[in-house]
């Protein structure tokens, strides 16, 4: 570290954030499947958040909720500035991207939860004994999967398909989040001339 930059995330942050990108992707992009590489992935993104949101209380300074999350007055006053075309500068998040990243927080623990649900409605995972299957459903699902008419949808039982269309609709509404997280980060690092993406890389940014 050299005497004009400052360590702003810890490793931890780091590889967590890295780690949610490559975990979240594969989750997303085996989702039609829900094959054991869904649910491990998914898994994995559950371990993350719980990470984070416990760092979020001990971990260090700019690591903790208490950083990044302002007041609305704070986010008014940023997005003022920012409109001004000379915005505040934060060290750690800013106001307007610290209810981001509790926003996509809380939305992956959403995702993840009605994904177990939808899991635990085929019998599967840590949520399967509290799942409400009865016989018949599920003799219908092998009946379905039989016809292969789509009669109970492939075979699906009801709270298999109430559960699976909140995930989907629960990762969809992610994906949009995560397009503005990326165009946003784009912009802050075009109004600051600070390259946010390579400080999430090696912790680093300049002091001034
Ligand atoms: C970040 C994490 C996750 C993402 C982005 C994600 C995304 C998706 C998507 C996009 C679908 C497709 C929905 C459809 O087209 O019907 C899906 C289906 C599903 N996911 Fe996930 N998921 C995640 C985590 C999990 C977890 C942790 C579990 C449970 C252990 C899970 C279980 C399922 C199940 C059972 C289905 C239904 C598949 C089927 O039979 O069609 N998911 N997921
Ligand atoms: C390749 C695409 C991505 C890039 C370039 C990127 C970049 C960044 C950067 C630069 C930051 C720090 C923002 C700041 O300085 O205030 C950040 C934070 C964050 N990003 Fe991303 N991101 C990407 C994808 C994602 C995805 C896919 C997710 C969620 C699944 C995500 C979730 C987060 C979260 C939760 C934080 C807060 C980090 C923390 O405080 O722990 N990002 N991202």
């Amino acid at each position: 570290m050299s005497q004009n930059t400052i360590k702003v995330w810890d490793p931890l942050v780091r590889i967590f954030h890295w780690s949610l990108v490559v975990f979240f992707t594969i989750a997303f992009l085996t989702g039609e499947e829900a094959e054991s590489l869904h649910v491990y992935a998914g898994y994995v993104v559950i371990g993350l958040v719980i990470f984070r949101i416990l760092w979020g209380f001990i971990g260090p300074e700019h690591a903790r909720f208490k950083d990044f999350v302002f007041g609305p007055d704070k986010v008014i006053q940023y997005l003022k500035s920012l409109a001004s075309g000379s915005p505040q500068r934060y060290v750690g998040h800013n106001p307007a991207g610290g209810y981001m990243v509790v926003l996509m927080l809380a939305t992956l623990l959403v995702v993840t939860f009605t994904g177990l649900k939808a899991y635990a409605a085929e019998g599967h995972g840590p949520l399967a004994a509290n799942a409400e299957i009865s016989v018949i459903p599920i003799a219908k699902a092998v009946e379905g999967d039989r016809k292969g008419n789509g009669a109970v949808e492939r075979g699906k039982n009801k709270g298999e398909k109430y559960w699976e269309e909140i995930h989907e609709a629960a990762s969809n509404f992610m994906l949009g989040l995560i397009v503005l997280h990326i165009l946003g980060v784009i912009v802050y690092s075009k109004l600051h001339k600070e390259n946010l993406v390579k400080a999430m890389i090696t912790g680093e940014k300049d002091s001034e």
